[in-house]
């Protein structure tokens, strides 16, 4: 096409359509998203077919971690300060994430066994279970395992942000700190504690949830915030179920490229859980 007929199109598009064709000197929705970066990330080890769905699979939802971290960062912040209603508009944005990286197992359980065998033995110790999102979202929901710190320790910068996730509070220790705020008994230990030790339970957060579950009419937040975090929860568990069925699907019970057992390591992970009291609640209310 002539550079005359192109200029004549770009008219025309403009003056019936309102559309602009010229970016000399304006940003791109390329530029803007830096799709260029992104979409020449998915560097195949293997030339075999599926492998593609494999990488962009792991990028996706790498991608929505991100912002499930952006989320939770920006609710534990609002609830230490007490303001509740920003705190709940960003974690039901994370339960909505959720069910997105949810329904990705579909398109993954479309590779079969053969398939993904063609290129498994290419990646190597690769695993997600080296996943520092992944990682600091259970940081964020208070399960501090310490391996990740050491997977990534030639990386100073990264080893840095960990770090600080590992020790900082999680969702739920502010959680308890709020209940102690609506004037609610809480063991004062829990409210200086060592926050990079996994929070395991205690009764005095058993009775405060009790009485906010009864009267909710007077802890309406409390309440609407316990509620959050088991939605957070039982999606989290949904992940993984689906994670674990899938790889069964995939690989059996081989053991997996990260050298845990596979299957059965993913079973284990699946009793883990982050917000106890809300869980026993349901049984002793
Ligand atoms: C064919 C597909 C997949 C297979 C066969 C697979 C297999 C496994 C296995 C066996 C483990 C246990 C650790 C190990 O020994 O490697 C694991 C962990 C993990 N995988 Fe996958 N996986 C697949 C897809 C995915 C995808 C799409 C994601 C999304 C990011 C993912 C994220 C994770 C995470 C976060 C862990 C750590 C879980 C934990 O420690 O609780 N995996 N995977």
């Amino acid at each position: 096409m002539s550079k005359k007929s192109i200029s004549e199109l770009e008219e025309k598009l403009k003056r019936e359509k309102g559309i602009h064709t010229d970016f000399k000197n304006d940003r791109t929705y390329g530029e803007y998203l830096a799709l260029n970066e992104i979409l020449s990330s998915q560097n195949r080890l293997s030339d075999h077919h599926d492998e593609m769905l494999f990488i962009i699979i792991h990028q996706v939802s790498e991608l929505w971690m991100k912002l499930i971290l952006h989320e939770m960062k920006g609710a534990i912040a609002t609830i230490e300060r007490g303001e509740m209603q920003p705190a709940f508009k960003m974690l039901a944005r994370v339960s909505k994430i959720q069910t997105q990286i949810i329904q990705a197992w579909d398109v993954l359980a479309t590779m079969t066994p053969s398939e993904y065998l063609k290129f498994r033995d290419d990646l190597g110790k690769a695993s997600g279970f080296q996943s520092y999102q992944y990682r600091l979202i259970e940081f964020a929901l208070g399960y501090k395992t310490p391996h990740i710190l050491k997977i990534y320790e030639k990386n100073a910068a990264l080893v840095a942000i960990l770090k600080e996730a590992y020790a900082a509070p999680s969702i739920y220790d502010v959680t308890i700190a709020a209940l102690a705020k609506a004037g609610l008994s809480i063991n004062p230990d829990l409210l200086t504690r060592d926050y990079s030790v996994t929070y395991g339970g205690d009764d005095t957060v058993a009775e405060a949830w009790k009485t906010v579950y009864l009267n909710v009419e007077h802890y309406w937040d409390l309440y609407q915030l316990g509620e959050k975090l088991v939605d957070i929860e039982d999606w989290l568990q949904q992940w993984r179920f689906r994670h674990m069925k899938t790889v069964e699907r995939i690989i059996g019970f081989k053991i997996g490229t990260g050298g845990s057992s596979g299957v059965n390591y993913l079973k284990q992970v699946l009793d883990h859980r982050f917000f106890p009291e809300l869980w026993d609640l349901r049984t002793n209310l």
